[in-house]
């Protein structure tokens, strides 16, 4: 049976990550992105985690959609859509009048249409450049 809720270990974590072949972060990293993340969203079914986002917002205007993924085996079942509108209703609960909060993300190659769904607009347009990154690596010890 699926169900949403707030707990996922940082083992847990990585294995979604590498079930999508994104990079992997020793687990201590795992843990504080857990940790120090506005709201987190695991997805189960039964005891096994198939499903995450990570929502991370400072109190003020900026906020980051993060590591939306969903199990391969269980894509196209409108689980991923459930973890962004999760995310960006957590978000508005947080809201107080008169706020406003940019939320930002990194589309993954080709994902870009099912953000848009939710109100993304792709970058570059008319008001902004393209989204800019960099990966800050430090050397195992
Ligand atoms: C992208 C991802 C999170 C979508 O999750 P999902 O559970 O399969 O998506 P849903 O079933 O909830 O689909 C929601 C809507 O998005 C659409 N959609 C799903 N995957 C899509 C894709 N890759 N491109 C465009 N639209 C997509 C669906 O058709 C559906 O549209 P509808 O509601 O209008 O019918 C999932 O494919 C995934 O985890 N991919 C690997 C990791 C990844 O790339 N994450 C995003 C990185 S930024």
């Amino acid at each position: 049976m699926i169900k949403y809720g707030e707990f996922i270990t940082p083992e847990e974590y990585m294995e979604l990550r590498k079930m999508v072949g994104w990079v992997e972060f020793p687990i201590e990293q795992a843990r504080a992105c857990i940790e120090k993340a506005y709201m987190i969203q695991c997805v189960r079914d039964d005891e096994k985690a198939i499903g995450v986002v990570r929502l991370l917002w400072d109190g003020g205007y900026v906020a980051f959609l993060s590591d939306v993924i969903v199990d391969p085996k269980y894509q196209g079942q409108g689980i991923g859509r459930k973890l962004v509108e999760a995310s960006i209703s957590k978000l508005k609960d947080g809201m107080k009048p008169g706020y406003k909060v940019k939320l930002t993300l990194n589309s993954a190659k080709g994902k870009e249409s099912f953000y848009e769904k939710f109100g993304f607009r792709v970058r570059p347009n008319d008001d902004a450049g393209p989204g800019m990154d960099q990966w800050l690596i430090m050397d195992e010890a």
